[in-house]
Formats: structure tokens, C-alpha cells, sequence
């Protein structure tokens, strides 16, 4: 099964063709990112505007990439939400536009589900249910037990922050480049992560769920009652203690969740997040002999179409007889709904 997938969430614009689901003939990639590097974030207004410049020619491109007709598609899939509405409306209004012209079914895909799919990208090997998937980008931070691609537990997901906005407000914060995960590992590469101790999360509770706003403003005090003279010469350290704490928050919950569940076979990393070095070593650590996966490549990590099209080939082949090709598309879209079409 040939899908184009299309994924216009946030900065990202991006269109590939995934044969099924791990057979990436195409994944193109254009981001307005750089445009935002000093805003300290992504302005929703311009995100969208440079949606709509680059939706097309991403879509011809990733065609001829993967060296196919539109009369090769078998299915169109675009995801649905959650992300930025404008932005969002560039990519759902695109599909629906080229399904109706092409004559192709169409299926809306949550975002999370994405993510959640991105470990069989490229990989000979199929990962091996049931996997503990933690998900950590600029929008959510959530960890699941999945039995099958379209069941699964949520076990924990963040009261307020997410892992990867934690980043981008320390960045800022640190006067970094958005976005704030790359620009954190790049100053903290050289600098001690014990230097400052930052607080451990709701380390009295009995909770797998996830909170970064305390680290945010535990830097923010830390960067208060430092001599400005010492900010610059510290950077290093107060980016690594910064990256260690919130890689560290992270792990905990997986070596947690680990003792709760004995019968995981793998565990997974995927969003944004997952391409950070840090967290990569300190996971090994806390997962024993079981296999864990990231994306095979640094660009599944982050938001790209071909996730999109690997979770759609699933959803169709797990759930042939309840697909739903009309949906509607919006900003917020609980995770409850992560498994669901409509
Ligand atoms: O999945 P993603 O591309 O978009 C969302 O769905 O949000 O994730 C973007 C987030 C940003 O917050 C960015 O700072 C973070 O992922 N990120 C990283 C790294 N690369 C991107 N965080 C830590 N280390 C990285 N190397
Ligand atoms: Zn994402």
C-alpha cells in the first residue's frame, strides 16, 4: 500500500510516500524554523503563511522523490491535530483538495499516534508488542504501554509543560537559539551536569505523570541569584544541569513504569525530544537487557510526514472495517482519542 502522508502541525511542512508503513520511498522537509530562532518560539501567523508557500511544491517533490504517479496512491493521510490551527488547515485542506481531484480515500491521523508510529520507519526488524513508548515533543510529554497499534494505556502524560517546551523556555531563559533541545546540548556539551541541582519533579507521589514547570522556575531563580557578570562563563554547566534534570524526570518514569510492567519486550523514544544525546545514554542504563528503540533517523524524530503515513497503513490494516474518511481537524485533540480516526 502506497500512502502520501502530509504533516503541517507547527513549523514543519513536510509530505512523504511509505510503502507499508516502513518503506520510506520520500519524506520532504521544509521549516520555517530558522525564522523563529530569535523570537524564542514560532509565531502562528507567519508558521501558517509559510505553510501555504511551501504545502505544494513539498508535495510534487516528495512524488518525484519516490519516483510515482498520483495514480499510485492508494491512500492520502493528513494529520488532524493536534497543532496549530492555521497551520493544521494548510495541510487538511491540501488532502482534501488532491483526494477529491485524484479520486483517493482520505483519513485524518492524531499527531501522537505519529509519533507512536515513527519507531518502524526504515527498520528491517518490526519492533515487538507490548512496548512501553515514551513521547516527549514540544507538545506533549506522555508514556504509553501499547498492546497493538491501536490499543493502548496512557500510563502518565504531563500536568503542565512538556519536555520539549521545557527546553525551549530554558533556552530562552539562557538567551539560546529556539528551538531550545539542540541549542541546551550544544552550550551544556562541555559543562558539568551535576553543577547545579535542580529539583526532582513530584518526587513525593506515586505517579507516573510528568511536571516541568518547577524546573523552569528553579532555573529561573538560579539565573536570578547569579552574578549576571557569571551567566555567560556558566552557560555550559546551567545548560547541562538543565538537560540532565529534565532528561533525568524522564528516565525516572520509564525505570518506574519498567517495575510495574514486567512483560514489556521494548522500549521506545519518539518526538522531538528523542533526539537528545543525553537522554539516549542515561536510558540505556535503566532498561536492562530489553531493546530500546529510537528512530532510526534524527529527522523521524522530529515532525515529518512519513509517521504520518506509517500510522495511517496501520490504523488501516488494524481497524480495515472502521475507517473513517471524514474528520474534522483541530487544535486541541484529547489522547484519548489517539487511536481513533474521528
Ligand atoms: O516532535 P517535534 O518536532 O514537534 C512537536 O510535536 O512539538 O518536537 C519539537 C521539540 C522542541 O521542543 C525541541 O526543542 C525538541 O523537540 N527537540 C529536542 C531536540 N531536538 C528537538 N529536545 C532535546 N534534544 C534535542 N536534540
Ligand atoms: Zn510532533
Amino acid at each position: 500500500m502506497n500512502v502520501l502522508g502530509i504533516e503541517t502541525s507547527c513549523d514543519e511542512t513536510s509530505a512523504a510516500v511509505v510503502t507499508n508503513g516502513t518503506n520510506v520511498r520520500s519524506c520532504i522537509i521544509a521549516s520555517s524554523r530558522d525564522a523563529f530562532s530569535l523570537s524564542g518560539g514560532v509565531i502562528p501567523e507567519h508558521a501558517a503563511r509559510e505553510q501555504i508557500r511551501s504545502i505544494q511544491p513539498v508535495i510534487d517533490q516528495a512524488l518525484t522523490q519516490a519516483g510515482i504517479t498520483p495514480e499510485d496512491i492508494d491512500l492520502i493521510a493528513v494529520t488532524r491535530g493536534p497543532g496549530l490551527l492555521g497551520s493544521l488547515l494548510v495541510g487538511s485542506v491540501t488532502a482534501r483538495v488532491l483526494a477529491a481531484l485524484w479520486k483517493k480515500p482520505l483519513i485524518g491521523v492524531h499527531h501522537t499516534l505519529g509519533h507512536l508510529s515513527s519507531t518502524w520507519l526504515s527498520v528491517p526488524d518490526p519492533p515487538q508488542f507490548p512496548m512501553l513508548t515514551l513521547s516527549a515533543s514540544g507538545g506533549h510529554t506522555e508514556l504509553w504501554l501499547r498492546t497493538s497499534h491501536v490499543h493502548g494505556k496512557l500510563l502518565g502524560q504531563t500536568r503542565d509543560d512538556a519536555a520539549g517546551e521545557a527546553f525551549d523556555k530554558g533556552a530562552s531563559m539562557l538567551s539560546l537559539p529556539y528551538p531550545g533541545g539542540p541549542s541546551i546540548s550544544q552550550a551544556g556539551e562541555l559543562g558539568n551536569p551535576l553543577a547545579f541541582p535542580f529539583p526532582h519533579p513530584l518526587s513525593g507521589e506515586e505517579t507516573l505523570d510528568f511536571s516541568y514547570s518547577g524546573l523552569k522556575t528553579a532555573l529561573k531563580y538560579t539565573l536570578r541569584d547569579l552574578p549576571p557578570a557569571q551567566h555567560a562563563e556558566r552557560v555550559a554547566d546551567l545548560a547541562a544541569s538543565f538537560e540532565h534534570a529534565i532528561c533525568a524526570h524522564l528516565i525516572d518514569r520509564v525505570s518506574r513504569a519498567l517495575c510495574h510492567h514486567g512483560d514489556v519486550r521494548e522500549v521506545h523514544v519518539v518526538g522531538g525530544v528523542s533526539a537528545n544525546r543525553r537522554l539516549r545514554t542515561m536510558l540505556s542504563d535503566v532498561c536492562g537487557d530489553r531493546p530500546v528503540r529510537f528512530p532510526i533517523q534524527l529527522l523521524y524524530c522530529t515532525d515529518n510526514a512519513a509517521m504520518i503515513a506509517a500510522a495511517a497503513t496501520f490504523l488501516m490494516q488494524e481497524r480495515p472495517h472502521e475507517t473513517i474518511h471524514t474528520f474534522e481537524t483541530a487544535a486541541s485533540l484529547p489522547s484519548e482519542t489517539v487511536f481513533f480516526f474521528q
